[in-house]
């Protein structure tokens, strides 16, 4: 029951058992639902919340990224996803996720200034690389180059020290398209290529990416803006399981260097950052449109496993304002390629007989951000392999802005949930011989 007897709203738990009751203050946002404070719930009352996957928990006081599941809105700092994917660059985002505002012109030049002459790697973390198998996920090459970052640079691990959390925070924005770009070079035998200051970042990454000694990569300048409004797409998504696994770690004081690698992990599972390599790998499993009512139904039957990848959402429940950009950006791409890749009409088939059925429509089970980035990404020639760490990629400066917003949030402390136990009471033990 919520009261609004003075300045102050609260809500009043009554604990039926002894018959107290106990006012909880409610805190209210600049948008979205209020939150009832429940800091001392445990030591007024006793009880812990209980909240499996935090579906009805916020985390953290935040002022960066903004999502209102039902309407299908996306705001960075206020802005909407769609304004920037359209009008801003992935650099213009970075500044304003980092910063609180779009940067102006000086600002902008500065900023990239800085990002683009930080993009080289220590020459020798290149031997890192030499110990994975060739064969290995470029994901685990990502987990492990980017948390030994911290053995490189000591003089930005002090996450206490204003100027080295702004040294690290830009070493991670500018390096890790070219530990990215390495990881793909590396896992096809090609040697690795080195940033050049001249392009824009966007298109150093293509050209680390897709050059050879051999010849000049002709960097399309569709492709260009594809893969920065992709970036812009990717960049920052509220309290994510990655962002929180972030925030997790970065409460111990762990260096930002091991957060970023934690956040890697995070993202590398199939219902996250995986997904939109799954979702490439499940429409090549279903292979032909007229396959899709066999996979929709074993997507709707509990006893099977398998989910319809890049489809569902933990917060939307209307569409992902990400996916109408991408399908529109999956068209452009596509057809500036001069690419048919019969795996679209597949997709955008999926999409319809998905949309049109009840278990869907009910369960508000729309694409995701994951559903159409696959196919652009297939487009412009990344292997599948690839498409999680381009997740990583632009990730990257959301999970700093949000560590950096927890290092200096008066209210944070060390994450330490507690739990529901069932487990054994208290029992004596037994020698092995009586057991
Ligand atoms: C990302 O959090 C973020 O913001 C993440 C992200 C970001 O930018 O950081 O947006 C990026 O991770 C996007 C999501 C990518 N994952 C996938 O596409 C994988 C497929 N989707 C599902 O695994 C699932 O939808 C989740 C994990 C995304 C969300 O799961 P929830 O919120 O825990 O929902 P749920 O599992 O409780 O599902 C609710 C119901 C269940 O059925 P019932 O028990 O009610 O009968 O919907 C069903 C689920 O079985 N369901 C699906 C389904 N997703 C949910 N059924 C078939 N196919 C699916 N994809």
């Amino acid at each position: 029951m919520s009261q609004d007897t003075s300045d102050k709203k609260f809500v009043t738990l009554t604990d039926h058992a002894t018959g107290k009751s106990y006012d909880l203050p409610v805190l209210s946002g600049t948008v979205g639902p209020d939150v009832i404070d429940i800091r001392r719930l445990y030591a007024d009352t006793g009880y812990f919340t209980y909240d499996p996957g935090f579906t009805s928990t916020g985390s953290c006081d935040s002022a960066i990224t903004y999502i209102d599941g039902d309407e299908g809105v996306l705001l960075h700092r206020g802005y909407s996803i769609e304004d920037l994917a359209e009008n801003s660059s992935f650099m213009e985002v970075c500044y304003l996720l980092l910063n609180g505002e779009l940067p102006n012109a000086d600002q902008k030049k500065e900023f990239e200034h800085t990002v683009t002459y930080h993009s080289m790697l220590h020459e020798q973390m290149m031997n890192f690389y030499r110990g994975f198998r060739r064969d290995a996920h470029p994901m685990a090459i990502m987990v492990g180059v980017v948390g030994a970052l911290s053995s490189f640079y000591h003089d930005s691990t002090d996450v206490n020290d204003p100027h080295q959390r702004m040294v690290a925070s830009y070493r991670m924005i500018a390096k890790m398209p070219t530990i990215a770009a390495m990881a793909y070079k590396y896992s096809i035998g090609q040697p690795f290529v080195y940033p050049k200051n001249e392009l824009s970042y966007a298109a150093n990454f293509l050209n680390m990416t897709f050059s050879v000694p051999a010849e000049e990569y002709k960097i399309s300048p569709a492709v260009e803006r594809a893969m920065d409004r992709i970036f812009i797409l990717h960049a920052d998504h509220e309290q994510n399981a990655s962002t929180s696994t972030v925030r997790i770690a970065g409460s111990s004081g762990a260096n930002p260097f091991a957060c970023i690698a934690a956040g890697i992990s995070s993202l590398w599972g199939p219902a996250h950052g995986g997904a939109n390599e799954a979702v490439l790998n499940m429409l090549n499993q279903i292979g032909h449109k007229d396959n899709i009512p066999e996979f929709i139904a074993r997507a709707k039957d509990k006893n099977d496993p398998f989910r319809l990848m890049g489809f569902g959402h933990r917060v939307y429940k209307n569409t992902d304002p990400r996916a109408g950009v991408l399908k529109q950006s999956c068209h452009e791409v596509l057809e500036e390629l001069g690419v048919d890749d019969p795996l679209l009409e597949l997709a955008m088939e999926l999409e319809k007989i998905a949309l049109e059925d009840e278990y869907f429509v009910q369960r508000k089970l729309f694409p995701n951000v994951d559903f159409y980035s696959g196919i652009i990404l297939k487009a412009i020639g990344f292997p599948t392999s690839m498409f999680t760490v381009l997740f990583a990629l632009a990730r990257t400066v959301g999970w700093v802005a949000q560590w950096n917003e927890m290092i200096t949030d008066p209210n944070q402390k060390i994450g330490r949930p507690r739990q529901l136990f069932k487990g054994h009471d208290r029992r004596a033990f037994v020698e092995c011989k009586d057991r």
